[in-house]
Formats: C-alpha cells, structure tokens, sequence
C-alpha cells in the first residue's frame, strides 16, 4: 500500500498529537498544540502527513529559517516502520525545502535515541562538529518543569578552556526547586 503525502489540516490535530506521543517526541516543555499553532500560522514551516487508505501513519513538521531548513516531529507509526516510510517522508521535506531554496537541511536528536541517529546516517546525514545552545524566551511555568539552561552536548567531545572553562557552580535555589526544561 502507498504512502500518501499531503499537508496538515485542522482536522488532523488530534491524531498528529496521538502519533506524536506514540513515537516519543513529546516533552512536557513542548507543547504540541502550541507547536502546531505556530506552524499554522508560519509561511516557512509546515507538517506533512503520511497516511495509508486514509489512515494516519507518519508526519514530519519542517521549516526553513531564511539559512537553513530545519526538520522536527519526525514519527512513523509502530506498525508501519521500517517499511520506508520515514525515508519517503525525508524525501518529502527536503523536496519542500529545495522548492524553497534552502540549500542545506539540519536536525536535532536526542542523544539516547541512538535509533533515530542511524536512520538519518542511512539516509546520509553526518554528524555536524557543532554545539547546540539554547535559551528559552518565554517565562517557565510550574506544568513544564520550571525555568533551567537546556543542557547540552558537544559532539566534538571538546571542553572549553580558559577563562571561559565552566566552573563547577552550586545549584542555584530555582533550579534545585524545580526540574528544568532540559531539551529543544
Ligand atoms: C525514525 C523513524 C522515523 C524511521 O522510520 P521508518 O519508516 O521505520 O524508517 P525506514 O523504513 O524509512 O528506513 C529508512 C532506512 O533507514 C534504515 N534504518 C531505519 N532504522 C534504522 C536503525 N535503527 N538502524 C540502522 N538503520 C536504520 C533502514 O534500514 C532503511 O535503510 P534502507 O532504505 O537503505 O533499507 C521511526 O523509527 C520512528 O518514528 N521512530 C520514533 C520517532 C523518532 O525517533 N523520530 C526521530 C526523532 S529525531
């Protein structure tokens, strides 16, 4: 059976959640509603779905920033991986994001999820000698966790030296209070 590839609409939120939390990819300082809301309104992002004789099986939400296109959300339903649907759902968003001529496409992912790492290198990703840093913008609130720098990880395996070297810091009071919003 084929895949089928089309946009997002309204009516399959729900569902696009459900797989969402499926396949893992949901944190409590994510969340997905909000995730969609400002896709929707976003001109340079978009979530594709996957489905088979109208049933849900795979999404992909990609973006492009201006520099490069981005890729989050990536899910193929239990029952229907390894069947290379993930594989037609990157082809899909690259397709996307070459229309708009992003001329290089960047993911996150996490580093347990050593299964996903092998996917993207089958699908010719390379690891990239960068770190990735974040800061949140927005006020925490109790339902994510509280408000705490993500931690990150340097593939390079590099330390920083210098004057710049991290110190080891006591834990600050908030962030002794409250687990932190620790991811992308
Ligand atoms: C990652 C995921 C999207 C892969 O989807 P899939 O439909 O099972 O993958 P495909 O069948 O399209 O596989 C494509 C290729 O990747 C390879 N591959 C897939 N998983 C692999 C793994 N764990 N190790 C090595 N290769 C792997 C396949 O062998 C295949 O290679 P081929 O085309 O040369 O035969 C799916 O497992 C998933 O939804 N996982 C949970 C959510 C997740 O982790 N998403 C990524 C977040 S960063």
């Amino acid at each position: 059976m084929a895949l089928h590839i089309r946009e997002f609409r309204e009516a399959d939120r729900a569902t696009l959640i459900a797989l969402w939390e499926t396949c893992g990819l949901t944190r409590p300082w994510n969340d997905p509603d909000a995730d969609i809301d400002r896709i929707q309104v976003s001109r340079d992002a978009t979530i594709l779905f996957g489905t088979v004789d109208d049933a849900v099986v795979a999404s992909v939400m990609v973006g492009h920033d201006g520099h490069r296109g981005w890729i989050y959300y990536l899910a193929v339903t239990l029952d229907r991986q390894a069947r290379g649907h993930g594989r037609e759902m990157m082809a899909e968003a690259e397709l996307w994001l070459t229309a708009r001529g992003a001329p290089k496409v960047q993911l996150m992912v996490r580093q347990e999820n050593e299964d996903a790492a092998d996917f993207y290198s089958a699908l010719g990703y390379e690891r990239q000698d960068v770190t990735v840093l974040g800061k949140w913008l927005t006020p925490s609130t109790e339902a994510d966790g509280g408000f705490e720098m993500p931690r990150v990880h340097d593939p390079s395996g590099r330390q920083a030296s210098g004057k710049h070297a991290a110190r080891p810091r006591p834990a600050s009071p908030r962030s002794a209070r409250r687990p932190g919003r620790d991811g992308a």
